[in-house]
């Protein structure tokens, strides 16, 4: 342990009567240290039980700073709100992947460098055209993000700077065309190659909507809005997707599976796929005049608020007030949508009762983002799809900061084992209890 421990916390075994001192370093104790906690010579000594690690770090990292009692998130050290009103995506990207924000010229550079990324093989439209036409497409989004893994071999090289980094920049770049492709399928639409002209935000709204016109003009408050909700997205420390991202990362498989891995994750309803059900009960809230009603099953235990709560976040989720304040200005645009009136009064009711505040339940990132994807035209099926544009740069970073984590190796918790005693099999018996 190194020297600026804070002091060591002194436990006393009840079983033996022996006292360990347990050094306390950057407010954390090594699990490892109770394993000298034994009641034998052959004892395996204490663990740590934490299921859903509630109360384990399972890494130190540089990435992203969240204090959930405050409501603070900053990336690299930079509040989410200062990037949100002056940075874009891609220099987002930029400074969690390196750990400082590009000059101009590095913000060139790397634009260039994603700019001429954006394609994907050919091949990659003949298996998208084999999934059903209702495949929801993060099903066909977490396959082709693996099925890049077999176009780039070179990138299981994970110990080569610059392949890593080629890697990196082809999956930032590859994403929103793989997310575009997927939705085109749905909608039996002719696939919209990439605009180089255009924004890395601005090319995938053409991708997406891109029909006769010979050229895509995105509407520039939308390509604003969607690039800063690509920011608030971009990460959020060990979040259960990072986690994936890290632990595949660990075996030392390439990125392309470790970040198919992820998305899988963030797919789940308690995480990414929480702005899709989010749309699904405002619509089945149905009206402002319904919202009594359906809080007071939410209270009874009948069903969870969507797009509420957070494991980190007890009072406030810093980006859902930023996404609160784009909301305003998409639909300005847009229009307004009746669901936001649902939205905001269930927000008022939900944050005024005494069951939300005593469970700590307030709107997270997925509370207001469906509505506004909805507005711009995204349909509810794409929202987890977005949530994964954004977030794979924070994917990158996580992964690459843990394989080059010299205290890192293969993820492989223990266990606290609860089943059978050793037993066998009667004689003669073809298995099975008698
Ligand atoms: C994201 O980790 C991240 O950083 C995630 C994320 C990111 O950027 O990567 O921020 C993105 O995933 C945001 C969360 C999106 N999910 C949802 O909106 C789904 C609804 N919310 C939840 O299911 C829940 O709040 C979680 C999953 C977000 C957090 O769950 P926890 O911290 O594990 O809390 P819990 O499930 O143990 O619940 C604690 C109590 C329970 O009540 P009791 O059993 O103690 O009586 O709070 C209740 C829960 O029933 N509760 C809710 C609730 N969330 C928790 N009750 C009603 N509605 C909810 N939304």
């Amino acid at each position: 342990m190194t020297a600026d421990t804070e002091g060591s916390l002194q436990v006393t075994d009840p079983r033996t009567g022996r006292t360990y001192q347990l050094p306390i370093h950057e407010g954390a104790i090594r699990a490892t240290d109770l394993r000298q906690v034994k009641v034998s010579d052959d004892d395996f000594g204490l663990m740590s039980y934490d299921p859903a690690f509630m109360n384990t770090a399972s890494c130190r990292s540089a990435i992203t700073y969240i204090d959930g009692e405050k409501g603070i998130l900053r990336y690299r050290g930079y509040p989410i709100e200062e990037l949100a009103e002056s940075s874009s995506f891609l220099e987002v990207a930029y400074l969690l992947l390196n750990g400082e924000l590009p000059d101009k010229a590095q913000a060139d550079e790397w634009a260039e460098e994603v700019t001429n990324h954006t394609f994907v093989h050919e091949n990659v439209k003949k298996f998208i055209d084999g999934f059903h036409h209702d495949a929801h497409p993060m099903g066909i989004l977490v396959s082709t993000i693996a099925a890049l893994s077999t176009f780039y071999p070179e990138s299981k090289e994970i110990t080569n700077d610059a392949l890593r980094h080629h890697q990196v920049v082809r999956m930032i770049a590859k994403m929103p065309t793989l997310a575009a492709f997927a939705y085109r399928h749905a909608k039996g639409f002719p696939y919209a190659y990439p605009d180089d002209d255009l924004s890395y935000t601005g090319n995938f709204l053409n991708m997406m909507f891109k029909m006769t016109e010979l050229k895509y003009h995105p509407e520039p408050v939308l390509e604003r809005a969607l690039d800063v909700l690509f920011i608030l997205h971009a990460d959020h420390e060990q979040n259960c997707s990072a986690n994936v991202m890290r632990a595949v990362g660990s075996a030392h498989s390439d990125p392309y599976m470790a970040a198919a891995a992820a998305a899988a994750a963030l797919y789940g309803p308690l995480h990414g796929g929480a702005n899709e059900q989010v749309l699904k009960m405002l619509n089945e809230i149905g009206s402002v005049e319904r919202v009594p009603e359906y809080v007071a099953r939410v209270k009874r235990g009948e069903l969870r608020l969507m797009g509420f709560g957070h494991r980190v976040y007890k009072n406030f989720d810093p980006r859902a007030k930023i996404i609160k304040k784009i909301a305003d200005e998409v639909f300005e645009v847009t229009g307004r949508n009746h669901l936001l009136d649902i939205a905001l009064e269930l927000e008022r009711v939900a944050l005024g009762d005494e069951y939300f505040v005593h469970h700590k339940l307030y709107p997270n990132v997925d509370f207001y983002s469906g509505i506004i994807y909805q507005a711009m035209g995204f349909p509810v099926t794409m929202f987890p799809v977005l949530f994964a544009i954004g977030r794979v740069p924070g994917w990158l970073a996580q992964w690459e900061e843990g394989i080059l984590d010299p205290e890192q190796k293969i993820s492989r918790p223990r266990q606290l084992y609860v089943g059978a005693g050793l037993r066998h099999l009667s004689a003669g018996s073809t298995g099975g209890p008698k």
